[in-house]
């Protein structure tokens, strides 16, 4: 196997050719992989078609696999195996309402965070249900050195989902709620494979700013998330069946969007691979 590497921006999403995920890969290509996902923390995978085993094995090139949270939407024999499908989803006036539809990292309320989280496609509908990226490095990167400073050794307690969410996250019941941990993550984190500064934000969990007042703490999240989410960061993935996308936590946030027709199926696998407790970014 020979990998053809074709990156969209400098240093942010790249596209993957020349190897075939459905048969374990050699060390050596492991560890370029793991490399290209440290560099550009969108990768994509065209024209792979991967039963569950297969999907984890390929998801094991990156590392450990964790648990779904959800543990109503995983595949009954793989358990490991989460699935998106718009089967799940409810409506609300005609309009489905799709898991992730807000820029997010996932499960920032855990002390560890998965390192990363890849979506297999098995069905895709014709048109829309894109999912979108945005570079927190870069956006870190651009900020001015004076708010910078200000960001110093700040953190945020991340819940299941904050009071002042901008959308409803899946209802639990309180004693499953009982089980979601909470944790306090700083609100630019070094990155664990690189070094390099990234902003953490996750609007629908971020219960402020610790030490700071609630809206005060509010607003500088707000302001950041208006900044970090800005176009010029994006990388929109346009899903087609056999797509296998991987993308690293600590570097980008994704959304999903729900502008498909809901008659039209979306189904995909997806995993998680486990992280470590996350360090604050020395400034
Ligand atoms: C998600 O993980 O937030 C869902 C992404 C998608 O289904 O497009």
């Amino acid at each position: 196997m020979s990998l053809t590497v074709t990156p969209f921006r400098e240093d942010f999403g790249a596209e993957i050719s020349g190897v075939d995920l459905s048969i374990p890969v050699l060390p050596a290509i492991k560890e370029s992989l793991n490399a290209l996902l440290a560099r550009y923390a969108v990768l994509i995978f065209r024209e792979q078609s991967l039963t569950p085993p297969q999907f984890m094995v390929a998801a094991e090139i990156f590392g450990e696999l964790m648990d779904q949270q959800l543990k109503k939407y995983v595949l009954p024999d793989y358990p490991m195996v989460g699935c998106n499908s718009t089967d799940d989803l409810p409506r609300k006036n005609g309009k489905l309402q799709v898991r992730g539809e807000n820029y997010h990292t996932d499960h920032s309320n855990e002390r560890c965070p998965p390192k990363a989280t890849t979506l297999h496609a098995l069905q895709i509908p014709p048109t829309g249900g894109d999912t979108q990226f945005v570079d927190v490095r870069k956006a870190f990167d651009d900020l001015p050195e004076s708010l910078k400073i200000k960001l110093r050794g700040l953190r945020s307690r991340h819940v299941h989902q904050s009071s002042r969410s901008p959308r409803e996250l899946t209802k639990l019941s309180p004693d499953d709620l009982a089980k979601i941990p909470t944790a306090l993550q700083p609100l630019v984190i070094r990155h664990p494979g690189n070094g390099r500064p990234a902003l953490y934000l996750n609007t629908g969990r971020m219960e402020g700013i610790e030490d700071m007042d609630p809206d005060a703490g509010f607003a500088l999240i707000e302001n950041l998330y208006q900044h970090a989410t800005d176009a010029r960061y994006e990388y929109r993935h346009k899903w087609r069946s056999g797509d296998m996308v991987i993308w690293d936590n600590q570097a980008v946030m994704h959304q999903a969007n729900a502008d498909y027709d809901p008659e039209q199926k979306r189904f995909l696998y997806r995993l998680m691979v486990k992280g470590q407790a996350l360090s604050p970014a020395e400034l």
